[in-house]
């Protein structure tokens, strides 16, 4: 899709949505905001430049690699369990084939993660990589608990109806939101307003990031900002489309700035100096080695 057409898009959803429930038009982000100050690492699919994503092994590599968020998509079975995996189809990262929505956990769970990333990475391989299992939302927190950080995304959540109130449930039956949850525990991303909308509208306290994906150089106004602004508490964007202008807009209103994905070093460097508040990276451990020596 277009640029300019992608964020019509945004808006008419928005304005959609706005004008059909009028307790949202005037929602405003509830939960504590996150300080801008703090350059947030975020492990994208675990640290899977170094490990199968979306694995225990790469979100362990994540942590010990001090990124701050583990960062997981999420698909849902057949049967309504949510699992960490990136693409709506297993073909790429599993020893499967077929569309996950068509597939029951225990299905899912026969599958080897971990083959595929030892023969598309050899010098990365690892024996016990082979045979890992696709984790669910509810194994994920059951690993890594509350001391960790999570930044969930909704995938095709237009597949999934129902997604947000189930990601709302496990969220709740971890304790990872409400009055005793620091609302930094947990970001919701998505490429989908009406999927954000849909969790505002659930849990306003919960602080969302509205990813947008551009096709050509990435222009954004002030009123499309603004719009934002009414449910979430950031913007993220492919690195490659955005420049400092844009950074300093979205910045300007106040706005956090999460570039994805990015992997080398000169790249994380330009994107701080602009002023971005942290990124998305398959190597955790190379953007605290760039943000150590600034
Ligand atoms: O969520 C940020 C970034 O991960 C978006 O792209 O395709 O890797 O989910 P993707
Ligand atoms: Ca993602």
């Amino acid at each position: 899709m277009k640029k300019i057409s992608y964020i019509s898009a945004v808006l008419l959803v928005l304005s959609m949505v706005f004008s059909f429930n009028p307790t949202l038009a005037s929602a405003k982000v509830e939960g504590p905001s996150l300080n801008p100050n703090k350059i947030l690492n975020v492990a994208h699919r675990g640290a899977s430049g170094h490990a199968p994503e979306h694995t225990v092994p790469a979100y362990e590599l994540g942590e010990a690699m001090k990124g701050d968020y583990i960062e997981i998509d999420l698909q849902m079975t057949k049967d309504g369990v949510l699992i960490a995996m990136h693409d709506e189809k297993v073909d790429r990262t599993t020893d499967g084939t077929g569309f996950v929505k068509d597939m029951t956990l225990a299905e899912i769970k026969q599958l080897d993660a971990g083959t595929w990333f030892n023969e598309a990475y050899p010098d990365r391989a690892k024996a016990e990589y082979a045979g890992l299992t696709v984790p669910t939302l509810e194994e994920v927190f059951e690993e890594f608990g509350r001391g960790a950080r999570y930044y969930i995304e909704t995938k095709a959540p237009n597949v999934y109806p129902g997604m947000e109130e189930e990601l709302v449930r496990v969220l709740e039956k971890y304790k990872m939101t409400g009055p005793n949850a620091p609302s930094s525990k947990v970001l919701i991303q998505s490429f989908s307003p009406d999927s954000l909308l849909k969790m505002h509208a659930l849990d306003p306290r919960i602080p969302l990031v509205q990813l947008i994906s551009y096709s050509s150089p990435a222009v954004i106004t002030d009123a499309e900002v603004e719009a934002i602004k009414e449910y979430a508490i950031g913007i993220g964007a492919s690195y490659t489309r955005i420049d400092q202008a844009y950074v300093e807009k979205v910045r300007g209103h106040g706005l956090l700035m999460h570039p994805y994905t990015v992997n080398n070093r000169e790249d994380m460097e330009r994107l701080l100096d602009w002023g971005v508040t942290g990124m998305f990276t398959n190597f955790p451990d190379i953007l605290n080695d760039v943000m150590k020596n600034r």
